[in-house]
């Protein structure tokens, strides 16, 4: 059944803004608590959860499958499940160069129709794994195709329409790491190896148990977890060194964005070298000391600790951020809805009364206007600050290396001839829509001429909250934001309003309320024939809901 509108407006105010933090505001005061004596980071090795599988050309078999017991890490109940070589893996990190051909034999062994895309990767589409075919269980899916990305930290995770979401909460994601002459340059210029200097940061958010069992207002926000898990381990600790350290960061979250940054044990901001995002290495790095990741994207940060002492200790922490999930007032005559102050558990809201009114207006036979979100987000509201991990200098070691000026070299998509295509986001009808459509199966009502060049204009509603879109098959450039939120637009780095974490290639940008933000994208495509692509929310609540239209590139 869909939501009324009354319960999308209440939904949406439930985790409304409480902790917003001003851009220059204290990192300590606005800071989580630190990590205590946590459990030591989870670093994949070269088996088991997360392991480093370097793919040849043989097949490699790669079972969808429930899993419980030790086999399960972190609780999870479904996973890909893959041997090689008398190793086996849990979700294994595919290892794989620029420019070789992969071949996977997917076999669902789980009870539900399942189909793998592979997240950031410019396949054709009977590679892409989109959804308009799936595996039925028992049955398998062949992929053969070869690399035509840039080197990066891409991803692989479900995409049957409907089930994705709970399915890759469940535990079915995995790593693909492309590694590329670039990169080559990079690792070798740093010493970088990875396992012990160049290490995968992964952030999921997790309720207790491994049910996924989304209410109304999950699907309305996103489903939130009340822990922050960083490899699957909460709050955990690394031993480090004096050296400079590179860690790739994926948010594999269904909904959740996180505003990261470092800080000192004294609560100072440290800050970071971002060196690469979404399609690869940036031309040049840059110093930041926050950076917003939304779901599905990835960060490729650089963190110099060679000036720090033994026993210093540096902590990861999401900061406090507006999470905008609301709505604001059709006119002045309705009174904004201050849910904040309804003691929803946003920390530092006050508590109280002050939502009688809301009640009164909500009118009878609503005795408890927040029967169906109360308490949603948990004690963790999106925007809410939380330590992630805790670093510990364990060892001076001596270390001469200086990160290189340039990267990469990465031409900009010409859009001289480009035509532009908006795309608005919004909501009616219970349901978050683009350019008011829902998703139906086998509809493309994006429709593009191959080896074309187009620029998308995508604009939120301001009554709305941010959506985090996502292109398969091919990476775009962004090209600008405007009317960009207070705390968005204190990160900009250029006068076209676009963020560090903007630069390069990406293959998904966050679009907050009230925001426009143009992308520019090179449809040139080698495969012969129609080809179909997806263009969704990557929040996966969004994304099952509908939130997503068929791309045709003919
Ligand atoms: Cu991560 Cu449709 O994708
Ligand atoms: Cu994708
Ligand atoms: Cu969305």
């Amino acid at each position: 059944m869909p939501a009324s509108r009354r319960d999308f407006i209440r939904a949406l105010g439930a985790i409304a803004l409480g902790s917003v933090s001003d851009a220059g505001a204290d990192v300590a005061a606005a800071g989580a608590q630190g990590c205590g004596a946590g459990d030591s980071l989870f670093i994949p090795r070269d088996r088991g959860f997360l392991g480093r599988l370097a793919l040849d050309e043989r097949t490699l078999a790669l079972r969808a499958a429930p899993i419980s017991g030790a086999a399960a890490p972190q609780g999870l109940s479904q996973a890909y499940l893959a041997s090689v070589d008398r190793r086996d893996y849990v979700n294994p990190t595919l290892v794989l160069r620029a420019g070789q051909r992969v071949r996977i034999d997917l076999v669902n062994g789980i009870a539900e129709p399942t189909i793998v895309h592979w997240h950031g990767l410019a396949v054709d589409t009977r590679n892409d794994g989109g959804g308009s075919v799936v595996a039925r269980p028992g049955e398998h899916y062949g992929y053969d195709f070869t690399l035509r990305n840039r080197g990066s930290l891409y991803w692989y995770h479900p995409h049957p329409h409907g089930l994705t979401a709970g399915q890759a909460y469940r535990g079915m994601f995995g790593l693909v790491e492309i590694s590329d002459d670039d990169e080559d340059r990079l690792r070798a210029a740093l010493d970088l190896a990875p396992g012990t200097s160049e290490i995968p940061l992964v952030l999921r958010d997790r309720r207790a148990g491994s049910e996924y069992a989304p209410s109304e207002a999950d699907r309305m926000h996103g489903f939130l977890g009340d822990r922050a898990l960083v490899n699957e381990t909460d709050c955990a600790q690394l031993d480090v060194r004096t050296r400079i350290y590179r860690f790739r960061v994926l948010n594999a979250s269904n909904a959740r964005t996180y505003l990261l940054g470092w800080r000192t044990a004294d609560g100072k901001p440290f800050p970071f070298t971002l060196i690469g995002n979404d399609g690869g290495l940036l031309a040049a790095p840059r110093t930041c000391r926050d950076a917003f990741i939304a779901s599905a994207e990835r960060l490729d940060i650089l963190l110099d600790l060679s000036d720090l002492g033994v026993g210093d200790t540096l902590t990861l922490e999401t900061r406090s951020f507006d999470p905008m999930h609301m709505e604001m007032p059709a006119s002045a005559a309705t009174p904004p809805v201050d849910h904040a102050a309804m003691g929803h558990g946003v920390p530092g809201a006050a508590g109280g009364g002050a939502g009688s009114g809301e009640r009164a207006a909500a009118g009878p036979g609503a005795a408890d206007p927040h029967a169906g979100h109360a308490g949603h987000g948990g004690s963790f509201p999106e925007g809410s600050p939380r330590a992630l991990l805790a670093l510990r200098v364990r060892e001076k070691t001596s270390y001469g290396a200086r990160i290189p000026a340039r990267l990469s070299s990465l031409a900009s998509i010409d859009v001289a001839q480009a035509t532009e295509r908006p795309l608005r986001l919004g909501f009616a009808k219970g349901r978050w829509r683009i350019n008011d459509r829902v998703f139906a199966m086998g509809e493309t009502p994006i429709e593009v001429r191959r080896n074309s060049v187009e620029v998308w204009l995508i604009r939120n509603y301001f009554n709305s909250m941010p959506h985090a879109m996502h292109l398969h098959g091919f990476a775009f450039e962004v090209l600008e934001r405007q009317t960009s939120p207070d705390a968005v637009a204190a990160l900009k780095i250029d006068d076209r309003g676009r963020l560090a974490t903007d630069l390069g290639r990406k293959d998904t940008v966050l679009v907050w309320p009230g925001e426009s933000v143009r992308i520019a994208l090179d449809f040139a495509c080698p495969f012969p024939g129609d080809q179909t692509y997806m263009f969704h929310c990557h929040n996966l609540e969004h994304e099952d809901g509908g939130m997503m239209l068929g791309v045709k590139v003919s």
